[in-house]
């Protein structure tokens, strides 16, 4: 495929490794910030190619979109941080017939667990033996906690595990209730991101790990799902890509 890349930072480079590696050709890289060959979109360039792959800021974010929109062009969208404005992105896509595609976590790897973990929460869900629980681990310089893979994580296991109603982040000076759920969260180090579930019983303990080691399966997934979204047309989450991938 002739694909676009928009955003040229760290992701976009990712991005562009992986299509090469995958037979693809990268026809332009825009970048606003100028590290790309171009520093705007335009439909006379959107034209000339199948697909993009969107890994930007949300800072004009909503004129690529009309662009995309207007070019009916398949994209894959990895920028964050524009969610409140979904619903008149969605229409926009909608009425111009478009194929848009949108997720905060493209790594295949991540979807995996994500799926493993709400079945593993669905098995222990009425055998109150078992009480489940989650810790998450990351380098000193991220900003935030937990991280929005932990969050995704405790949604996916009170979705499988009824008894567990609510996710307790905080640090407790009391006895955890049983209905809670807890994600706790280290920071430290280097590490890209560890995200761990434990089943844990009187008899015995399993775990359901994900350990990421670089950024790689994020611009994999984002790839996959361009070379998926070929010949589709509307406004889909990375959700439906990964259940139609892996036919869930
Ligand atoms: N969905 C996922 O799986 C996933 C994974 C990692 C990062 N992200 C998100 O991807 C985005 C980029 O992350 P990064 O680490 O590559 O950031 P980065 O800062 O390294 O790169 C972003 C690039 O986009 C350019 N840019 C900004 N606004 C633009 C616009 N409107 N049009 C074109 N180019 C624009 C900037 O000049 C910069 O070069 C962020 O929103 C981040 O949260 C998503």
């Amino acid at each position: 495929m002739n694909l676009i890349i928009t955003g040229y930072g760290r992701m976009g480079r990712l991005v562009e490794k992986i299509c090469l590696e995958r037979g693809h050709k990268v026809i332009a890289r825009v970048d606003k910030g100028g590290s790309g060959d171009y520093t705007d979109l335009s439909l006379e360039l959107l034209s000339q190619a199948e697909g993009v792959v969107e890994f930007a800021l949300a800072e004009g974010f909503e004129e690529n979109c009309r662009l995309y929109g207007e070019a009916g062009i398949p994209v894959v969208v990895g920028t964050t941080g524009w969610y409140d404005k979904k619903e008149e992105i969605a229409s926009l896509i909608k009425e111009k017939g478009g194929s848009f595609l949108y997720g905060s976590n493209f790594s295949i790897g991540a979807h995996i667990f994500f799926t493993l973990t709400e079945r593993a929460a669905e098995l222990i869900a009425d055998i109150p033996d078992y009480d489940i629980m989650v810790t998450e681990y990351h380098h000193k310089m991220k900003k935030d906690s937990p991280s929005g893979t932990a969050i995704t994580t405790g949604e996916r296991i009170l979705k499988g595990c009824p008894r567990k109603t609510k996710m307790q982040f905080d640090k407790l000076d009391r006895q955890i209730e049983d209905e809670e759920l807890h994600v706790a969260s280290v920071r430290g180090g280097h590490i890209p991101g560890i995200h761990r579930v434990y089943l844990d019983s009187p008899a015995d303990t399993i775990e359901v790990s994900h350990s990421a080691r670089s950024r790689d399966g994020f611009a994999l997934g984002a790839v996959m799902a361009v070379e998926w979204l070929q010949g589709k047309k509307g406004f889909f989450s990375v959700d439906d890509f990964v259940k139609d991938f892996f036919k869930l």
